[in-house]
Formats: structure tokens, C-alpha cells, sequence
């Protein structure tokens, strides 16, 4: 069999030192993959104009696979005082490149795995029986990454053609008296294949990986239209797999019992913006950013990142001491995505036996305000997680 290739693109900040640990972690676990660096991020929005040159996207084309740091994003006037001055009245308009490469691949699928592993000073505990519980939490936000409130169709001031096609909609009559300057539209789009990719996305994996339900997170009962589309679409793919059930919840009532009982839930799957807050919720309960990972699956291009962001304020930290548990779950996605099941398994096991020893710590996990001084603490560096990652395989 061929070796896969993949596209390795560090980006920006933390990603630089998240990435190469991952990958580190690959070597010494026998994978075996061929590594093609890529360009993204800011050096290029400022060398270039663009932060997502189109060489990238060449390779991702051919590669198909990505696995991704993280990159800074800057408002649009700090974006243009840092361009290269020759650049400067080129028209060149800052996007963020992770973004960029969502749209341009058509990335609509988000897996965002939640897991507590046992021994985290940062899992989610509750009190009951006069005792304290830690519930064993398992949960796989299945979020559409493309559509809904997200997609950017959107108006303040909406042109007199798009209020004439509101206005032949009974409901807006009680906006009557709005003049056109007065209101801001944005639009819930979904459109019934992304429905189905994302439900039938979100069953097969319950079924690869044995999670017993399938849960609908929307709000059907009010949005009638676009949550009611979800709905339909998974009470026509459920009976395929009569083994997995199927359940439905309003995501305010989730967001309410994801602290009485998450540990119920098995898949969720939502639209983009319930599936960003409810996939928000559910790493809070299990670590944070420094264990949020995640996948964007299109047709033809996953590209597997950490959550987090470039954290800026730790990027000059030497040693680093941001936690790379993230991105090596990050990397744990990936490999399943290529079915290389066990692989991932044999580092899941060696970051859970980590965690479960309480040995090494990251600055995050021992809640410590990021810093030089962490160290001093009894916090481990960046490398010395990777290592000790690295040890138990
Ligand atoms: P951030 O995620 O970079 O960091 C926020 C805070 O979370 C950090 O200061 C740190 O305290 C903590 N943190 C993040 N990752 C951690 C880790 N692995 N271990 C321990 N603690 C960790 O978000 P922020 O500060 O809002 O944004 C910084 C830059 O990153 C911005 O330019 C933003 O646009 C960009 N960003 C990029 C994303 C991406 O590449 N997908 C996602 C989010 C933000
Ligand atoms: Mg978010």
C-alpha cells in the first residue's frame, strides 16, 4: 500500500510548537506518512497579501489530507499596517485562512469529539449522595460547518428587492413599520444534501466507533424550517441503523441537561451555530482548549486542527508550556479518518495513562494563569507532555 501524504501546515503562534509535537508523536508510534509542509498564516498575509497562498491549496487538492496548528487573525486596519508597504494599495483584504480553506473545500462536516479522560483536574464534577461524582463523559458534536446562521447571507439596510420578497411573508407584518434602514437580516440557510451528509456523517460514526444514539440538537419547534429540514432528514436515515437511536433535543433544554447528565449523550449533531455553542459547552466540561479537537470533512479534503487559537500570549514562552494534548487528539482524528484505527488507539491510550498518573501536568490542567513562572509551579513544558505522551506508547 501506498504511504498517505499529508499536508502539514503550523501556521501561526502555538501552531508552530503544537504541530511539530504531533508529529513527533507519529514517528514514535510507527506511522508511517509522508509530511509536505505548507504556508499559511500571517507571515504570509504580510510577505504576500495572502494568507492562504493558492500553493496550499494546490497541495491540499492533491494530498487531500491536512493536519493544521493555528493561525492569528488581526482586524482589518492592524491587517493593512502590517502589509508589506509595496503591497499596500494592491486591494488586498485580510480573510482568516482556516476559514478560507473551510469554504474553499467545502469542508461542511465538524467532528469535535469531547472525552473526559480520568485523573483531569479540569473534568466536570457534581456533588450527589454527599459524595462528588466525576461522570465518564463520551460525547461527539457532529456540527455543520458551512451553512446556517454562518453562511454570511446577511443585510443592515437590506436592498428594497430582498424586503419585497420578505414582505410577501406574513410573519412580517409585525416589521411593517421598520424602515429598511432600521433592520439587520441574517438568514438561517440549509440545504437538505448538507442535512443528510451531516446525519448520515454522525450514524456511521456511532456505528464505527459503537455510541449508542444519535441525538438531533435544534429547535424544530420554533424554527420550523430549517431545524424541521434536520429532523426530516434524520428520521429518514435512523432506520438504517436500527441499532443506534435516535434522539432530539432543543438546544437550550441540551445546554441545561449537558450539566445534569453528559454522560447520556453519545453523538449530537447540530447546524453550525447551535453546533459551535453546544460543542463550546461540552469542552468546557472536559479540559478546554487544551484538549478541544476537531476535524472538517469535506468531499474531498479533511483537514484535522486543535480548536484553539494561536495564543499569542505564550508564543515567545522558551520552553513553551501551552499543552499539545489537543493537537495530538487532533492527530488521533486524523488517523481514524484513514482507518488507522489502532494507531490512534495505541496514542489515546498513552495520553489517557498520562492523565490518569497526574504526574504531568500542563500549566492548564494544574489551573495556573499561563506564564514563565508555571514551570517553577511543578508545571511540565510543551515537550516534556510530548515526551511523556511519547513514553507510554
Ligand atoms: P486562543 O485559543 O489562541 O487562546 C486563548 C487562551 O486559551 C490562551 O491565551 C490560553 O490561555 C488558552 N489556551 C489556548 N490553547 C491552549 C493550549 N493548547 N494549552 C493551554 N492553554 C491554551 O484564542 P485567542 O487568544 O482568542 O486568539 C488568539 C489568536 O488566535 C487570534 O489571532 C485569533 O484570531 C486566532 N484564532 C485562531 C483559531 C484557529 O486557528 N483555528 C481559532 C481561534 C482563534
Ligand atoms: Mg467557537
Amino acid at each position: 500500500m501506498t504511504q498517505p501524504t499529508i499536508v502539514t501546515m503550523p501556521g501561526d503562534g502555538i501552531g508552530k510548537v503544537v504541530l511539530p509535537a504531533a508529529l513527533k508523536v507519529l514517528e514514535h508510534v510507527g506511522y508511517e506518512a509522508n509530511y509536505v509542509p505548507a504556508d499559511i498564516g500571517w507571515e504570509f498575509w504580510c510577505t504576500e497579501g495572502n494568507p492562504l497562498p493558492q500553493r496550499t491549496i494546490d497541495l491540499l487538492k492533491e494530498h487531500r489530507i491536512g493536519l493544521f496548528g493555528a493561525i492569528t487573525s488581526k482586524p482589518k486596519d492592524q491587517a493593512l499596517e502590517e502589509l508589506d508597504p509595496e503591497l499596500k494599495s494592491q486591494g488586498h483584504v485580510y480573510y482568516s485562512p482556516i476559514v478560507g480553506l473551510r469554504q474553499h473545500f467545502n469542508l461542511d462536516i465538524c467532528i469535535r469529539p469531547c472525552q473526559s479522560f480520568k485523573g483531569n483536574p479540569l473534568n466536570y464534577v457534581r456533588r450527589a449522595n454527599g459524595g462528588i461524582i466525576e461522570p465518564d463523559i463520551d460525547v461527539v458534536i457532529f456540527r455543520q460547518n458551512t451553512e446556517g446562521l454562518y453562511s454570511g447571507v446577511e443585510w443592515t439596510n437590506p436592498p428594497d428587492i430582498v424586503r419585497a420578497a420578505l414582505d410577501t411573508h406574513k410573519k412580517m407584518a409585525s416589521f411593517a413599520d421598520v424602515p429598511n434602514e432600521d433592520l439587520a437580516i441574517s438568514t438561517r440557510i440549509f440545504s437538505r444534501k448538507a442535512c443528510r451528509r451531516i446525519i448520515l456523517g454522525a450514524f456511521q460514526y456511532a456505528n464505527k466507533f459503537g455510541y449508542k444514539s444519535v441525538t438531533i440538537c435544534e429547535k424544530p419547534n420554533v424554527i420550523r424550517e430549517t431545524s424541521g429540514m434536520m429532523r426530516e432528514e434524520a428520521q429518514k436515515i435512523a432506520p438504517d441503523f436500527p441499532e443506534i437511536a435516535l434522539w432530539e433535543t432543543n438546544i437550550d433544554a441540551q445546554m441545561m441537561w449537558l450539566n445534569k447528565n453528559p454522560e447520556d449523550y453519545g453523538v449530537i449533531v447540530s447546524g453550525n451555530m447551535f453546533g459551535d455553542i453546544v460543542s463550546d459547552a461540552f469542552a468546557g466540561l472536559v479540559g478546554g482548549l487544551g484538549f478541544a479537537n476537531s476535524a472538517n470533512i469535506g468531499e474531498t479534503c479533511a483537514v484535522f486542527e486543535p480548536t484553539h487559537g494561536s495564543a499569542p500570549k505564550y508564543e515567545h514562552l522558551d520552553p513553551p508550556i501551552i499543552n499539545p494534548i489537543a493537537m495530538l487528539l487532533s492527530a488521533c482524528l486524523m488517523l481514524e479518518h484513514l482507518e488507522e484505527i489502532e494507531t490512534s488507539r495505541r496514542i489515546r491510550n498513552a495520553i489517557t495513562a498520562v492523565i490518569a498518573e497526574g504526574k504531568v501536568k500542563c500549566y492548564d490542567m494544574m489551573k495556573l494563569v499561563g506564564g514563565p513562572d508555571v514551570l517553577a509551579k511543578g508545571a511540565a513544558t510543551t515537550h516534556e507532555m510530548t515526551d511523556a505522551v511519547i513514553a507510554k506508547l
